[in-house]
């Protein structure tokens, strides 16, 4: 009976907490899906450094608490007081441009989110979360093509929707959880160009959610970006192109 039990829960584990009943009531085992998953999820910043992006996004545990977490911001960009981090993200898109009076104007985005909160939660006393931060993007850079064909679980769809409100025609950044159930549309705040070879990486910026506009988060700081940036030029008047990206989007509430 217990052998039986015990073969019986160590089949379910990778598909559910579970808590198998013992002859007397009790639990038997008791294991909490995202411990069991954690143990799957690199731990070492070596381990991390040489994961595939898609296999680490595929097993990471979900809905881990990162309250304490201090972004990692540069330039004039701040987290304002009494906002905490409440998720941190992976971005793999594109940033659009159109080719206006000789020069490529930003024309929006399209980017998936993956939420790696439970990674940061797991190292937060191992791994300085600024090198963490600054690795992620470089590997989901190189791992994924955009759109992306992995199926990863998909946190946040990053989007440009009609800016709210506004008399004059414009788009706004929208964020909205994949599951529908919550979103944010904001506006730019502050920008910094990135402190690494600006010219290929977009800036970092400081995005404040616009009220009445969904409750998902009141900031959102895009940094440690890779790549995203236009030729310096154009010649087509009016021609749009997508430059392929990743960055890490910091959520704060
Ligand atoms: C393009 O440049 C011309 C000449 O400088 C200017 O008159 C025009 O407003 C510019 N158009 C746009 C869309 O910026
Ligand atoms: C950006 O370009 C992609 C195609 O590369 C397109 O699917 C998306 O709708 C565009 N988004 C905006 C805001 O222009
Ligand atoms: C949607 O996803 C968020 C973030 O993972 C989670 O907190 C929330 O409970 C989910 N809502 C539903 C209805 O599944």
């Amino acid at each position: 009976m217990y052998i039986t039990n015990l073969a019986l829960a160590l089949l379910a584990l990778p598909f559910a907490a579970l808590s198998a009943p013992s002859s007397n009531g009790k639990p038997l085992i008791d294991i909490d899906a995202r411990a069991a998953a954690a143990t799957s999820t690199p731990t070492t910043l070596s381990s991390i450094q040489s994961a595939d992006f898609n296999s680490l996004a595929a097993k990471m545990p979900q809905n881990c608490a990162v309250g304490t977490l201090s972004v990692p911001v540069a330039g004039s960009l701040a987290v304002p007081a009494g906002q905490a981090v409440s998720m941190v993200t992976v971005g793999r898109g594109v940033q659009n441009y159109t080719c206006t009076n000789g020069t490529y104007a930003s024309a929006g985005a399209l980017a998936n989110l993956f939420d790696v909160s439970c990674l940061f939660s797991i190292t937060a006393k191992t791994i300085d979360p600024a090198i963490l931060s600054s690795l992620l993007p470089k590997l989901a850079s190189k791992a994924l093509s955009f759109p992306d064909a992995g199926k990863l679980p998909i946190a946040i769809n990053h989007l440009f929707v009609a800016t709210p409100n506004s008399a004059a025609p414009g788009i706004s950044p929208e964020f909205a959880l994949s599951n529908g159930s919550d979103k944010i549309i904001v506006s730019k705040l502050a920008n910094t160009p990135a402190p690494t070879d600006p010219s290929a990486n977009v800036p970092w910026l400081q995005l404040g959610a616009i009220a009445g506009q969904g409750s998902l988060a009141k900031s959102v700081f895009r940094v440690h970006t890779v790549g995203g940036q236009p030729p310096s030029s154009c010649t087509t008047e009016g021609e749009s192109l997508s430059v392929n990206y990743a960055s890490m989007y910091w959520f704060t509430k």
